[in-house]
This record gives C-alpha cells, sequence and structure tokens, in this order.
C-alpha cells in the first residue's frame, strides 16, 4: 500500500497522514452512532462481524502498528488481541465472544487514536520502512476506511427501517444520520440536476439507457435485466458448474436484495425498497452471475491485466498513471467515492474520471470483478504482515477493481486489488466485459 505522496516534507505528510485518520475516524463514527448500541451487538448476518467487533479490531489494529510497532510502546489491553484477530474467530462466530461493550470499545479506540496522534507528531517519518514517508500511518487510515466498507455492507444486510441516507446528487454533501426516531429516510427519485455528459440522455428524460457505447461503462441493471428476462438464469449453457450449484441450491434469480413486485423488479437499499433503476451499474452480484451475464452476451470478463491496462495507460505519453483521469488525487468530479451517495451513479457518469480513451467509473461506483485468481505478482514479498494478502493467494478467490461507491479516496487508486470469493454477493461488486482484442 502507498501511503502517501512521495518527496513531500515532513509537516505535509503528518497533515496528510492525520486527514486521513481523521475522516476514517469520523465515518466510523457516523456507522456506529446511527442504530442503537443493541444493533451494535446483534449479529445482522452470518457472513458479517457484529458492527462493536469492527469498532475495536479498528482500534486494536490501530494500536498493534502505531502505538506498539511505531512507537515501541507496551501492549494497552495485550488481553484482548486474540478477540480482534481476524483469523482466530470467524465473522459467524463473534456475536458469541466477550467483546467489549459499545462504550468501552469507543473509548478503547478513542483512547488509542488521542497517543497515536502523538506519536504521529513525535515520529520521523522516515529511516524504517514502516514509517517512511508516513507508511504505517497511512496503512491503518486505509484499513479503517475498509472497515468503514465491510461495516456499510452489515448495514446494508440489516433488517428495519433506514439509519443512514444519502442525497443523490454528487454535488451534495456527506452522508449522515437522521435522529434515531425519526421514520425512514426519503426516497430520491430522479436527478433532475445531475451533470450530464455529451452524447447522454439528458435529465429529466424517461430513465433509459444511457447513449455511451455500452463497452465504455460498467453492465447496468437494465442490460442484467435483459439477461433475466430471456432466461439467463435457467439456461446453464451460460454458468460455470460451480455457480450453477449455486444458484439451484439457493433459488438465486436476481441480484441479491431484489424483489419481484408485479411487474416490476423492486431492490432494497439500506432499508429503503425503491424500483431498480435501469441507468444504474448493477450491483450486488457474485463472480458466478457476472461470468454468466458475460458469456450469454458473448463476452467475457476482462482479465485483471486488461483492467489496470485499462485504467492506468496513457496512450500519449507511454506512462502508467494512478487513476484513470491522471495522477490528481480524486476529487468528487472524478469518481463516485467516499460513501457521500450510498448508491452507484447512472452508467455515463463522471465525464471527468474518463481515461484518456473514454472509459468511465472504473474508480468509484462498484467493485469489478475480473476474470483473473487473486495470485502473487512474479517477485512479491509481503509487507508488513502477510495475513493481508499473502494467505487469500489462490484460485478460490477472484480480483476485484475499481472500489465501490463506499470505498474512500485513500483506499483506492489504479492499482489496488481487493479480492473475494466467486460466490460472494453482500459485496458491493458489479463489472463489466470485454472481447477479444477489444477492451472495454
Ligand atoms: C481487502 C477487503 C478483502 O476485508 O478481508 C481488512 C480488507 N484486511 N482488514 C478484508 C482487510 C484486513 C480485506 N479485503
Ligand atoms: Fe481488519
Amino acid at each position: 500500500m502507498t501511503a502517501t505522496g512521495t518527496g513531500a516534507d515532513p509537516e505535509s505528510l503528518r497533515r496528510r497522514a492525520l486527514d486521513a485518520l481523521t475522516v476514517a475516524r469520523d465515518r466510523t463514527a457516523l456507522l456506529t452512532s446511527c442504530v442503537e448500541d443493541g444493533e451494535l451487538t446483534a449479529q445482522h448476518s452470518p457472513l458479517m462481524s457484529p458492527l462493536v467487533w469492527d469498532l475495536a479490531h479498528i482500534g486494536n489494529q490501530e494500536e498493534q502498528w502505531l502505538w506498539r510497532a511505531v512507537a515501541g510502546r507496551e501492549a494497552l489491553r495485550p488481553e484482548i488481541d486474540s478477540l480482534y484477530d481476524a483469523f482466530q474467530h470467524p465473522r459467524a462466530s463473534r456475536p458469541s465472544l466477550p467483546l467489549l461493550a459499545p462504550g468501552e470499545a469507543r473509548a478503547y479506540a478513542a483512547d488509542v487514536r488521542t497517543r497515536v496522534l502523538d506519536v504521529l507528531e513525535s515520529t520521523p517519518l522516515e529511516g524504517r520502512p514502516l514509517v517512511d514517508a508516513g507508511f504505517a500511518f497511512g496503512m491503518i487510515a486505509q484499513h479503517e476506511q475498509q472497515h468503514d466498507e465491510t461495516m456499510l455492507i452489515t448495514h446494508q444486510l440489516r433488517k428495519g427501517p433506514a439509519a443512514l441516507t444519502a442525497p443523490r446528487r454528487r454535488s451534495c454533501g456527506p452522508v449522515h444520520c437522521p435522529p434515531k426516531s425519526s421514520s425512514p429516510g426519503p426516497v430520491h427519485h430522479g436527478d433532475l440536476g445531475r451533470a450530464v455528459g455529451p452524447g447522454q440522455r439528458t435529465a429529466g428524460a424517461r430513465p433509459g439507457r444511457p447513449r455511451l457505447p455500452h463497452r465504455h461503462h460498467p453492465v447496468t441493471n437494465g442490460s442484467y435485466l435483459a439477461f433475466m428476462a430471456d432466461g439467463g438464469y435457467t439456461d446453464r449453457r451460460w454458468w460455470r458448474p460451480e455457480g450453477w450449484a449455486q444458484i439451484r441450491e439457493h433459488g438465486i434469480g436476481a441480484p441479491l436484495f431484489w424483489r419481484r413486485d408485479g411487474g416490476q423488479w423492486l431492490r432494497r437499499r439500506f432499508g429503503v425498497t425503491e424500483p431498480v433503476p435501469e441507468e444504474e451499474p448493477v450491483l450486488h452480484v457474485s463472480w458466478y452471475e457476472a461470468d454468466a451475464y458475460a458469456r450469454w452476451a458473448g463476452r467475457r470478463l476482462p482479465t485483471e491485466a486488461e483492467w489496470e491496462k485499462a485504467a492506468r495507460h496513457d496512450p500519449v505519453s507511454g506512462r502508467s498513471r494512478r487513476y484513470p483521469w491522471g495522477d490528481a488525487d480524486p476529487g468528487p468530479e472524478h469518481a463516485n467515492l467516499g460513501q457521500r451517495h450510498l448508491r452507484p451513479a447512472p452508467a455515463g457518469s463522471y465525464p471527468a474520471g474518463a481515461s484518456p480513451l473514454g472509459v468511465r467509473q472504473l474508480i468509484g461506483d462498484v467493485w469489478e470483478w475480473t476474470a483473473s485468481d487473486f495470485l502473487p505478482y512474479p517477485g512479491f514479498t509481503p509487507f508488513p504482515y502477510k495475513e493481508y494478502s499473502e494467505v487469500f493467494f489462490g484460485p478460490e478467490h477472484k480480483v476485484l477493481r475499481g472500489g465501490s461507491f463506499a470505498v474512500d479516496p485513500v483506499a483506492c487508486r489504479g492499482t489496488f486489488r481487493n479480492w473475494d470469493l466467486p460466490v460472494r454477493r453482500q459485496i458491493f461488486s458489479g463489472f463489466r466485459t470485454a472481447r477479444t482484442a477489444e477492451l472495454d
């Protein structure tokens, strides 16, 4: 992971690290304060930890890396390390552990943070790989942001009325919590003010397929509905055997969180049920569903290398860049990131974030399944710990690229590798397709 820019002076490195840690903690606070404490300890899904586990795990990782490893200080709560070690307890079993209660978990994470801010002030950000250019501070901010995405997935799986709402328009402010006693948040229909690029449908038109060539954006709900209407889920030809077995065994016939209501499809999104928007990238599909759709469409999933070339290659200079739009930090004009909207933007949005060849939404909106297994690059060595990725290498995990609307700008770039099991659908996953000799 790259923590921060290189070559910057120590004060700007410190400021950047402080900003990243603060933004992460503000989001953690939001995600763990917008429901009653009883909901923090509940098991909303066996696929996820209780939210209070994520909260104390965030503090514990910060203690282990910044307080102990960077600053060389004594463990604050050595007796809780094993509770918050992801490898000792599967997620489904975490609700029954003797976890810190919500108030204790908050106080613990806050105590660690206070100490860590002193460490950040006093530690030279050079001379050791762990701290060079602020590396470990950036790593821990990204770790917290990754758990903020995990916690947002838990919120999506949670039953009951909305606890989180966010404006749809990309010019609007951050996600916020309504008062706990309030009724479900507003349903945002239509988006009459969002800027549209050349060739797209104009605002206020009947929702439909954008006019951008489909190969330039992720596969939309509208296209996915055509696959469904064509019997995609009942035609074995399109499916890998393991994917066919999964949809048969679980009776899967649509993306997760979709429900048919008479003639139309509805989806549940953070406690609000709404018609499936045809123009948005499809979300909550497994790798098997993505792969089946691509085969039905006479196409295929891109490999990880193809995806990265589309996201980073600059045909003018021949250089690889950090993002599709260049090397500038992601701004709200480039990509749908940071949980600002809690939904993908319509396909064809964010013209300022397009690649030089006009490929849109490579960063943000939805994680994109690739054809590739999660394997080490040649010469890979883990740093600073092998449990981050090395223990997951192998053909059982597939690579996802790009980042979703739930990913913070500090935790995404054109090189970032995410992975998951091909059956997973609760993650904020979509895909785009490719054809040989023409990457989409
Ligand atoms: C990169 C999202 C697969 O959630 O397991 C969090 C991120 N690693 N804590 C995960 C992570 C350690 C990781 N993923
Ligand atoms: Fe973690």
